[in-house]
């Protein structure tokens, strides 16, 4: 009996600090934004857009169009991403313009051609 709470204890405090370690890769990330370096659009997906669009682009979660499909340029899909479009938000004020570009350079990954 002792020993499991010992062994929850413990679960709890390596749950608590792998949250602090995330937030901190978070911030760092940020960081890294801002400097010159590339921004990594696949990583940019998984944590903005996957909810709606899906690891593939097809998951179509609040009606989100299916990338795959997806007939616009470059141009045309960084302003929706930005400016957002109908039930998408706008993501202006979350990314940066560099980090916008990089994410809609990754949406042509899932065309299938
Ligand atoms: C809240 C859910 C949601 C999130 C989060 C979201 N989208 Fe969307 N997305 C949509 C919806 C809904 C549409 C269709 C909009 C419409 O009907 O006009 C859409 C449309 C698009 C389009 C236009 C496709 C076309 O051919 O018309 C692109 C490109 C796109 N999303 C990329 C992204 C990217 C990249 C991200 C992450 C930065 C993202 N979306 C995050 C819901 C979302």
């Amino acid at each position: 009996m002792k020993q499991w709470f010992i062994f929850l204890a413990l679960a709890g405090l390596v749950l608590a600090c792998g949250n602090v370690g995330s937030q901190g890769q978070f911030a760092a990330n940020a960081g890294n934004a801002s400097e010159a370096q590339r921004p990594n659009g696949e990583k940019i997906y998984k944590q903005y857009c996957v909810t709606c669009h899906g690891l593939y682009g097809d998951m179509g979660a609040s009606g989100a169009f299916n990338l795959q499909e997806s007939q616009l340029s470059l141009e045309e899909r960084t302003a929706v991403i930005t400016n957002g479009r109908n039930a998408m938000t706008p993501f202006q004020s979350l990314l940066s313009k560099k980090e916008i570009k990089a994410v809609a350079e990754y949406t042509f990954t899932f065309q299938e051609d």
